[in-house]
């Protein structure tokens, strides 16, 4: 981690003031002063601010049941953010390891650990995300098997030079779906369907990898030791 994050993240001072504090070589590393604030450090070096030993806050991981206009952002813009009116501290901290469109609502994963976010986004980890889909249209009877056909072989999506990774595509009912996708490009969903000649007007995220939402829209909830533990894959 950045020297000047290990310094926010153990402190209350903001990414300016840490900055200052380390260029005015108030911050040691192993007993050096280390004026460059991207120099990289590790949670093992000792780190002091004018003697005081630094320790990191623990980071934090959790699960928000994501409402629809709402932006995965946290800073409000055309839509106000997720985190707004959440009783979380510093949420500047926090990013989302996978982002959903405004009007989709659903499982959002939080974190400030970057390292644990890109195992769940990075493209080689294949994690499974699980959505329920609702169709402006009806899907037909004999539709079925080709649609679940080439949702498994995989899609041609404008602007991509590969066919979509293999999806598992599951009918509900004539107007609605359940797709299990290992990707996660730009609006993929929506863009799967539009391939196959369906418009997609609801959706809506049920599960990342192990992890299922079980928290009512507009509420959140940390994760337990074996959700976090839980996305741990190939190196
Ligand atoms: N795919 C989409 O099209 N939109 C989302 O929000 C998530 C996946």
């Amino acid at each position: 981690m950045r020297l000047d994050k290990f310094v926010c993240k153990s402190t209350d001072l903001t990414k300016s003031n840490a900055v200052q504090r380390i260029h005015d070589s108030d911050v040691l590393v192993n007993g050096v002063a280390v004026v460059n604030e991207s120099a990289q450090v590790h949670e093992n070096n000792r780190i002091t601010l004018n003697g005081q030993l630094l320790t990191p806050r623990p980071f934090r991981y959790l699960m928000i049941h994501k409402p629809a206009n709402t932006i995965c952002s946290n800073v409000d813009e055309a839509y106000p953010s997720l985190f707004t009116g959440l009783d979380i501290e510093r949420t500047s901290e926090l990013h989302v390891a996978g982002r959903l469109d405004a009007d989709t609502t659903g499982l959002v994963l939080v974190t400030d650990d970057g390292r644990w976010s890109f195992d769940i986004i990075r493209p080689t980890q294949h994690c499974k995300k699980i959505y329920v889909v609702g169709l402006s249209r009806t899907i037909a009877e004999d539709q079925v098997n080709n649609l679940i056909e080439q949702f498994a072989t995989g899609l041609q999506l404008q602007g991509e030079a590969n066919l979509t990774r293999p999806a598992l595509l599951e009918v509900i009912s004539d107007k609605q779906a359940r797709l299990t996708i290992t990707e996660g490009k730009f609006h993929q969903v929506k863009r799967m369907f539009a391939a196959v000649g369906f418009k997609v007007v609801k959706l809506h995220r049920e599960k990342i990898g192990d992890v299922l939402l079980n928290v009512e829209m507009g509420d959140w909830r940390y994760l337990t030791e074996a959700e976090v533990g839980s996305f741990k894959g190939e190196p």
